[in-house]
């Protein structure tokens, strides 16, 4: 494989494919980066890939194309969310990985500024992990919000950022007309490992770090989730400062501070190498003990007449560089290795650990990917393992540490017979995963469907956790995917019979039911994700439904494909970006009669769109409010009918149903009891911007 490191015999024709190729892998990560809040790479294995194409482009600068990743900052947009061209560009960083990287910015720098005997000055302070925004106030109140987005348009976040901490609503006297701010927002790593415990408690699927949870709850329409999420803001740069506000980034930040800003801290001026790297050391010491990730230390230039000499390169200034924090790792011990049954049969060994604490995150597992993974790294019960809590992924096992290992220690066997259901497994050609085929009745692979066809990006039902689905399935309740939607019927069939079993009062149970039936609604793509149809993701699943436009369609051309050469299956030869895996398995699965009738049974429960937005019911829909005090701006009637009109459901005591407490002036015992019992509280104002707003 070509790496950064062996590029000198790579001839041109290999660097043009492999350009290809890195920028066809680049954009599929920055698309699930940006949009989908997630990763599948650790970020240095990312940086690796940008440093890669950067170099070969320095090998082979007529190869550069013009959407080539080094030209671009962020990604293409796809949320909901309004798109808004910046007043100015929003860019990226450079990134340098190690001191020399440091010293060659420093002197770079200070040789284009004609420092001879003295230095620049720089100011450095941390790279918080988040997503940035840009805030642009009018007559001192906040006018617009937006995302970074490609860096020329953002997403418009005006109504959620009101709701994120350290964001001023309303400037205090002094400020400009116009003014615009940027900064990083946050969760804070608390917050985070407490909205994964919650969501996992009620069957949903964690965040898997608190960057993309912070995406998450930003990038989406409702603010009453931002609202939940406490996330926090840091105020790094302005836009345009009026130079009352001050002449260098320093003097900026204090007086934003003073106002009322909060900015990212520690930050220090320097004008010697020698202590910007200790001030790097001293913060990379320090950075578990913060309750925020953060990846690196920025360094800018402190003085803006000097930043506007150097100016910009296409996707960062030339004035700052950040220097990354290499990926964090731990030493641990291999207290087990299982093997989880994945949806389609895959049969993936885990390593269980004894938990570490890796910047901040507990971790008691790591996958091992395949028998061969095991193979390779020659791992064993009982080994100390380096792990790596990789860019904050999953965590992988980077090295054993063979020299420790006991004498009695025995090689891994990987098993030949299904862990769960005992049948024979199989590694089929060219594989490296081995599966178990015993796709109907073995107990694990049926609880991975089921949870693969209730997940977020599937039918996205709530309160179907692992535990539920294990005892429904137990229970022979669920058998197939439809049965899902015939529990309402069992149910009362059965008298309630779930009742007190799970621990599920009837408050659960109907919470679950009105969910499931809010899902009869379903898009197409979502509907074809579900089926956990192997090598047919999110993205091929969103390709089939913009080629067909009914299940049904897919559905009659798998019925006329009576071998795998037939012609009925052109349609899909000819999707662009679905390739032949994805096209054997979907012949696979439709020439399944047992998969068709599935599938018929349970169109029966659905009402399938294609491509129709749901619109929403309004901002209060599915909430529970309460008036307390005295509303100065309308009656209670006119308020509480306002309410109802955004779908709010008005509560007449203060109960554990209530979602929202409004209070006006002089509100009393009520105000306390929420506070007790944690609602969340709004004030009049704030209640009739989010109504206004929405
Ligand atoms: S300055 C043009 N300062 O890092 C320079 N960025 O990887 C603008 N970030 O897009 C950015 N902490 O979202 C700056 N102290 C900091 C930062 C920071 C985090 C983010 C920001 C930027 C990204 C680049």
């Amino acid at each position: 494989m070509i790496d950064s490191k062996n590029l000198e015999k790579i001839t041109k024709e290999n660097a043009k494919d492999k350009l290809f190729n890195l920028a066809k892998t680049i954009s599929y990560h920055d698309d699930l980066y940006y949009n989908k809040n997630r990763n599948e790479i650790s970020d240095s294995e990312y940086d690796k890939l940008r440093e890669l194409n950067k170099k070969l482009e320095h090998l082979f600068p007529d190869l550069i194309q013009i959407n080539s990743p080094s030209k671009r900052v962020g990604s293409k947009l796809d949320s909901n969310l309004q798109k808004i061209k910046h007043n100015a560009p929003m860019l990226s960083l450079n990134n340098g990985y190690n001191q020399n990287d440091l010293k060659e910015f420093y002197n770079k720098t200070k040789k284009a500024l004609n420092y001879h005997n003295s230095s620049p000055v720089f100011i450095a302070e941390t790279k918080v992990d988040g997503l940035s925004a840009s805030i642009r106030y009018k007559d001192g109140k906040i006018d617009l919000a937006l995302t970074r987005g490609d860096g020329r348009v953002g997403e418009d976040i005006t109504k959620n950022i009101k709701y994120v901490d350290g964001v001023v609503f309303k400037l205090p006297r002094g400020f400009p007309k116009y003014f615009e701010i940027r900064g990083e927002i946050y969760m804070p790593n608390d917050v985070f490992a407490n909205l994964n415990k919650e969501r996992k408690k009620i069957g949903l699927t964690s965040f898997s770090t608190p960057r993309n949870a912070a995406s998450g709850s930003m990038r989406q329409l409702d603010p009453l989730i931002t609202a939940s999420r406490k996330l926090g803001f840091y105020c790094y740069s302005v836009i345009n400062p009026d130079k009352s506000l001050g002449i260098t980034l320093s003097d900026i930040k204090n007086n934003v501070k003073e106002k009322g800003f909060i900015v990212n801290e520690p930050y220090e001026v320097f004008n010697n190498i020698e202590s910007m790297i200790n001030f790097y050391n001293d913060i990379q010491n320090k950075r578990s003990k913060l309750n925020y990730d953060i990846d690196g230390i920025v360094y800018k230039l402190d003085r803006l007449d000097e930043q506007v000499i150097l100016g910009d390169a296409t996707r960062w200034p030339r004035w700052a560089i950040a220097l990354k924090f290499p990926a964090e790792a731990a030493i641990t011990e291999v207290l087990d290795i299982i093997v989880q049954v994945g949806r389609t049969g895959v049969l993936t060994p885990v390593a269980i650990l004894k938990e570490v604490n890796i910047g901040g995150v507990r971790v008691n597992r790591a996958t091992l990917h395949n028998e061969d993974e095991i193979d390779r790294i020659e791992v064993r019960k009982g080994d100390r393992v380096t792990l790596q809590r990789a860019g904050d992924v999953i965590p992988k096992i980077l090295s054993v540490d063979l020299k420790s290992r006991k004498e009695n220690s025995e090689k891994y066997i990987f098993p030949i017979k299904c862990p769960s259901c005992g049948t024979d497994t199989k590694r089929l050609k060219g594989e490296a995963n081995r599966r178990c085929l015993n796709i109907n009745h073995c107990q694990e692979q049926l609880i991975s469907k089921f949870s693969h066809f209730v997940s977020r990006d599937a039918f996205d039902i709530n309160g179907l956790g692992e535990k539920q689905l294990k005892f429904l399935l137990r229970k022979s309740f669920i058998t197939e995917f439809f049965d899902i939607f015939l529990l309402e019927k069992k149910i009362k069939e059965k008298n309630f019979y779930l009742l007190n079993i799970m621990g599920w009062g009837e408050k659960s149970i109907n919470n679950l039911l009105n969910a499931i039936n809010s899902r009869r609604n379903i898009e197409l793509y979502r509907l074809i994700y579900s089926l956990g149809i192997r090598h047919v993701g999110r993205e091929t699943a969103n390709l089939l439904s913009e080629n067909y436009k009914t299940i049904q369609e897919l559905i009659d051309v798998a019925k006329r494909a009576d071998s795998k050469l037939s012609k009925s299956w052109v349609g899909l030869n000819s999707i662009n970006g679905i390739g032949d895996s994805a096209i054997n398995s979907l012949y696979d699965y439709f020439s399944d009669v047992k998969n068709i009738t599935s599938l018929e049974r349970l169109l029966i429960e659905l009402d399938i769109k294609n491509k129709i937005q749901i619109k929403s019911k309004g901002i209060f829909s599915n909430k529970n409010l309460l008036f307390t005090g005295k509303i100065s701006s309308m009656t209670r009637k006119e308020a509480i009918e306002k309410a109802e009109s955004k779908g709010a459901k008005i509560l007449k005591v203060i109960n554990k149903n209530l979602d929202i407490l409004i209070v006006g002036k002089d509100a009393g015992s009520k105000l306390e009891k929420a506070k007790r019992l944690k609602v969340r509280i709004l004030t009049e104002k704030e209640f009739i911007d989010i109504v206004n707003n929405d």
